[in-house]
This record gives C-alpha cells, sequence and structure tokens, in this order.
C-alpha cells in the first residue's frame, strides 16, 4: 500500500476534498486524523473509515484558531508520537462576502485569511516539530485556480491561495534539509460543496457553458481525483518532489 503505517493529519477531513483524501489514505494503509471544524462530519467520515477495517481519529480543529491547532497537534503527538504527513486542505470560499478589494470589508478579509492563511501557518508551526521527530516527512499545501491566475471578485481568498504557493517554496527549501517534502495542490472546479457556493449556486452562472467552453475536460473534477494526487505526494514515489505547484484543475488555467 502507497501510504502504510504513515501517520497523516488533513485539515477539513471530513468533506469535500478532505473528505476522499480521509478515505484514500485510509484505504492505502495511513493512519488517518482528521482536523475538523466540523466535528459531525469528521466523526462521520473516520467512523465510516474504521468500518471497513481502516485507522482513522477525529480531533475537532478550527485551524483559525491557535490555541485549538496546538492542542491537536498536542494530542497527535500523544496518540501517535509523530506525524510523517500534514494535509493544509480546510478552507473557506465564503462567495457572498469576498469581493474586489474596493467592496471588501475588514471583516471578511480577516475571516478568510485567518482560516485560509493563518491555518497554514498554525498547522505547520505545531505539525513541523513533530514531523522533525519522525525524521523526516511531507507537507501539502492547497492553493487554487485563484492562486495561480487572476480571478475576480474574490480577492481575500486570492491573496491566501497566492500565499499558499509562495509559502510553499520557501518551506520546500527551509525544511528540505530536514527530510521534509513541502508541495502545493491548485485544484479548480472539483464538484464539491465549496463549488455550489462559488459557481453552481449563482444564478447568472451557466454550467453548460462553462463545462463546454471552460473545462478542456468538458467537465467537474472529483474531489477523489484530487486525493489520488495527494496520496502520491504524501507516499515516497514522491520522494524527489519538493516546491512543486501542480494544478489539478484538468488545464482549466493553462486555456
Ligand atoms: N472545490 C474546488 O474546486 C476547489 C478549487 C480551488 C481550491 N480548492 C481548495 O481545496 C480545499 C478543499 O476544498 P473543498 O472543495 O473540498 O471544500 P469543502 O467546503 O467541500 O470542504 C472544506 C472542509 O474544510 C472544513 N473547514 C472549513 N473551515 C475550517 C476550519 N476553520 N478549521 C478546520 N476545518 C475547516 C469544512 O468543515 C469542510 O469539511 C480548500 O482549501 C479550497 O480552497 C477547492
Amino acid at each position: 500500500m502507497l501510504l502504510n503505517g504513515k501517520v497523516i493529519a488533513i485539515t477539513g477531513g471530513g468533506a469535500g476534498i478532505g473528505g476522499s483524501a480521509s478515505r484514500l489514505f485510509a484505504k492505502e494503509g495511513a493512519r488517518v486524523v482528521i482536523l475538523e471544524v466540523n466535528a459531525e462530519a469528521g466523526e462521520r467520515t473516520a467512523a465510516e473509515i474504521r468500518a471497513v477495517g481502516g485507522d482513522a481519529v477525529c480531533i475537532r480543529t478550527d485551524v483559525s484558531d491557535p490555541d485549538s491547532v496546538r492542542e491537536a497537534f498536542e494530542k497527535i503527538d500523544r496518540l501517535c508520537g509523530c506525524l510523517d504527513g500534514l494535509y493544509n486542505n480546510a478552507g473557506v470560499f465564503l462567495g457572498k462576502y469576498d469581493n474586489r478589494v474596493t467592496e471588501l470589508s475588514l471583516e471578511t478579509w480577516e475571516k478568510i485569511l485567518r482560516i485560509n492563511l493563518f491555518g497554514v501557518f498554525y498547522c505547520c508551526k505545531y505539525g513541523i516539530p513533530l514531523m522533525k521527530k519522525a525524521g523526516g516527512g511531507a507537507i501539502v499545501l492547497t492553493s487554487s485556480s485563484a492562486g495561480v491566475i487572476g480571478i475576480p471578485d474574490c480577492d481575500a481568498y486570492t491573496a491566501a491561495k497566492g500565499a499558499a504557493v509562495a509559502l510553499t517554496r520557501s518551506l520546500a527549501v527551509e525544511y528540505g534539509p530536514d527530510g521534509i517534502r513541502t508541495n502545493c495542490i491548485a485544484p479548480a472546479a472539483i464538484r464539491t460543496e465549496m463549488v455550489k457556493e462559488s459557481n453552481l449556486n449563482d444564478p447568472k452562472f451557466d454550467e453548460q457553458a462553462f463545462l463546454d467552453h471552460g473545462t478542456p475536460l468538458r467537465r467537474w473534477g472529483t474531489p477523489e481525483e484530487v486525493a489520488e494526487l495527494a496520496a502520491f505526494l504524501f507516499s515516497d514515489r514522491a520522494s524527489y518532489l519538493n516546491g512543486a505547484i501542480i494544478r489539478a484543475d484538468g488545464g482549466i488555467t493553462v486555456m
């Protein structure tokens, strides 16, 4: 199995891309720690995994709260004694509130950055020491099409997702010498609850026109397809990948 015996923490691991990653990583032999603000979704996913013989636990965690994150990693240390992988996947879009800078409230700017960017900082801050203890490991950050091309009217989201790209590069060079590889996945058009919020719930959004003219593969991506890439990045098969920014978007951003 691809991830046999590895302890991997997944933020937002209860639903969407994170939920698929939790299930796949466990199937590939990992001990999965789901760090979820939605404890019900996290517990449900962990229970589903255990029901089919996998190893998963959920720790209720709000990644935007440094105390919650510190306590979660202290618990991982107590439960598992180390950490081999950290998947910084949790994020929010908040399409009703995010906007171009002149129309964006300070509260929304701060709220989105606290979850999508500060959360990554807190998890790396408290997670990396556990990886060093394990003698190495792998980190995956989550950007977006908004982190690699210009997308209008979601500037707080864009700022956080651009920072994920920049931070991936610095973490890769800083912690590479400790045997910790850092890579970044930039998804787009993956059909989850977030896409409903960012596109499908918008009455002006024409789904068929988007699929026919905006997606080279003429379809949405699935959370399972992103999870496959993440599993590879955490596996020893990706042992020379460090600092890579990989677009998981069916070619949307190169069109
Ligand atoms: N779906 C896409 O097309 C797409 C595109 C670009 C980027 N992304 C990124 O991929 C990641 C996953 O997106 P998704 O589509 O699966 O979203 P989703 O909304 O389906 O799932 C996100 C998960 O994160 C959790 N979460 C939210 N805030 C949290 C917090 N403060 N602490 C802990 N957990 C929290 C939610 O409870 C949820 O389970 C996000 O970072 C998102 O920005 C997704």
